[in-house]
C-alpha cells in the first residue's frame, strides 16, 4: 500500500453510530483482532486482553450494563452486532495507554475493511461491579482486570457526516 493511502485511511475514519443488523465476517473480525494485537505495549508486556463479543445474550447484557452506568435506557453500542472489549490489569500504570493503542488500531483496521466502528466508554465502571467481575470470569479472564474501553463494530447503516475541521494550533513543529 502507498503511504498516502494509509494516511488517507487515517484521515477518513469516522465514528459510526448506526449499524446494520448483519453479522461481521469472521475473517474480518479476526483481522481486526490481529490489528489490535499488533499495537505496541509498554515494555512489550502485552498485558491487555481483547474480547470480541457477538453472542446476542451477552451483547444485550453489555448494552444494559453500560446504559445503567450512563443512566439511560438507550443502547450505548448503537445496535452494533459486535462489541470488542479491552481490559488491562488494574495495577498496570500503562493499562489505559496500552488499551488505547489497541482500540485505535482496531478502529483503523475496521475502516480499512469497510466496517464502521466507534469507541465506547464506561467499561471501567461496568466491570468494577460484582456482575462485571462475574462476567469477566465467564469470559475466562484472570482476576484483577479493569475495563479500558470498547469498540462498537459492524456494517455502517448510514454514511458518516464530514469530519470537523481541526482546531487552530492543534499541532506545531518547533525547530
Ligand atoms: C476516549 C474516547 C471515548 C469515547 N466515548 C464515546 C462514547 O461513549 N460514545 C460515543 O458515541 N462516542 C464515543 N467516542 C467517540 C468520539 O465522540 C468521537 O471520536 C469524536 O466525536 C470525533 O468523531 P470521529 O471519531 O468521527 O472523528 C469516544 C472517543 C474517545 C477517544
Amino acid at each position: 500500500m502507498e503511504n498516502l493511502e494509509f494516511l488517507k485511511l487515517i484521515g477518513s475514519r469516522r465514528s459510526c453510530r448506526a449499524y446494520l443488523n448483519k453479522p461481521v465476517d469472521k475473517k474480518d473480525l479476526q483481522a481486526i483482532l490481529e490489528a489490535g494485537m499488533a499495537a505496541p505495549s509498554a515494555m512489550g508486556a502485552q498485558d491487555a486482553f481483547i474480547v470480541a463479543v457477538t453472542k446476542p445474550e451477552l451483547t444485550a447484557k453489555l448494552r444494559r450494563m453500560n446504559a445503567q452506568v450512563m443512566g439511560t435506557d438507550t443502547d450505548p453500542y448503537y445496535g452494533a452486532p459486535v462489541i470488542v472489549l479491552v481490559f488491562a490489569s488494574r495495577t498496570n500504570k500503562n493499562g489505559v495507554q496500552d488499551g488505547s493503542c489497541i482500540l485505535e488500531n482496531m478502529m483503523l483496521a475496521a475502516h480499512a475493511l469497510g466496517l464502521g466502528s466507534c469507541w465506547i466508554n464506561r467499561e471501567n465502571e461496568m466491570f468494577d461491579t460484582e456482575e462485571g467481575r462475574e462476567l469477566m470470569r465467564g469470559m475466562g479472564l484472570p482476576e484483577g482486570l479493569a475495563g479500558v474501553g470498547a469498540i462498537a463494530l459492524g456494517y455502517a447503516a448510514k454514511e458518516p457526516s464530514p469530519r470537523k475541521p481541526r482546531k487552530e494550533g492543534y499541532s506545531r513543529i518547533i525547530e
